[in-house]
């Protein structure tokens, strides 16, 4: 009897580029992501899903790339810190980072901008938190208070503790990113 496959090939469609990979079936998305791909911005902490130094955004979710099998990836649209950008131009929440000292060794940084930038858009798109008090939907998108902000960042862990400065920076791009939305709608109406 032939044995089972233990490879497939794959394609990975990351920051807008599709890549087709030969991988193990036990290859998660981060280790293709940083041993075949070389894009090491995604880093490794637990390797358990406990940490969120690896998550990445599929098809706009955070993801802890750790927890993800490549092979399970296929064809969803990832975006890692590298694909935040606009070119040249950092995207808000890596400004707010640079500009209010939202770290201090870089190690969590590139999932704390990647849980970021999802949380800004899930927070705008009305989801609730843990400690959002009115989660009726008529109520709307709860203030994005440092207590709100900490919570929905609270899958992300920070050995040097740079919490505060990255509340603060996570609290600009969202203020930044409404009245982005603001001024589109304005010049829509
Ligand atoms: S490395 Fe994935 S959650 Fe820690
Ligand atoms: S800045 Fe060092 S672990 Fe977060």
């Amino acid at each position: 009897m032939t044995p089972p496959t233990s490879s497939s090939t794959v394609t990975l469609n990351v920051n807008g580029e599709k890549h087709s990979l030969s991988v193990d079936h036990r290859t998660t998305l981060l280790d293709a992501l940083r041993d075949r791909l070389d894009l090491t911005g995604t880093k490794k902490g637990c390797d358990h899903g406990q940490c969120g130094a690896c998550t990445v955004l599929v098809d706009g979710r955070r993801t802890v790339s750790c927890l993800q099998l490549a092979v399970a990836s296929e064809d969803r649209e990832i975006t890692t810190v590298e694909g935040v950008a606009e070119g040249d131009r950092l995207h808000p929440v890596q400004q707010a980072f640079l500009d209010l000292d939202g770290y201090q060794c870089g190690f969590c940084t590139p999932g704390q901008i990647c849980s970021a930038v999802a949380v800004i858009e899930e927070h705008a798109a009305g989801w609730p938190s843990a400690v959002t008090a009115d989660v009726r939907t008529e109520a709307g998108p709860p203030p994005l208070t440092a207590e709100e902000i900490k919570e929905r960042m609270s899958g992300n862990l920070c050995r040097c503790a740079a919490y505060g400065q990255m509340a603060e920076a996570v609290a600009r791009a969202a203020a930044e990113a409404s009245t982005d939305t603001a001024v589109t709608e304005g010049t829509a109406a």
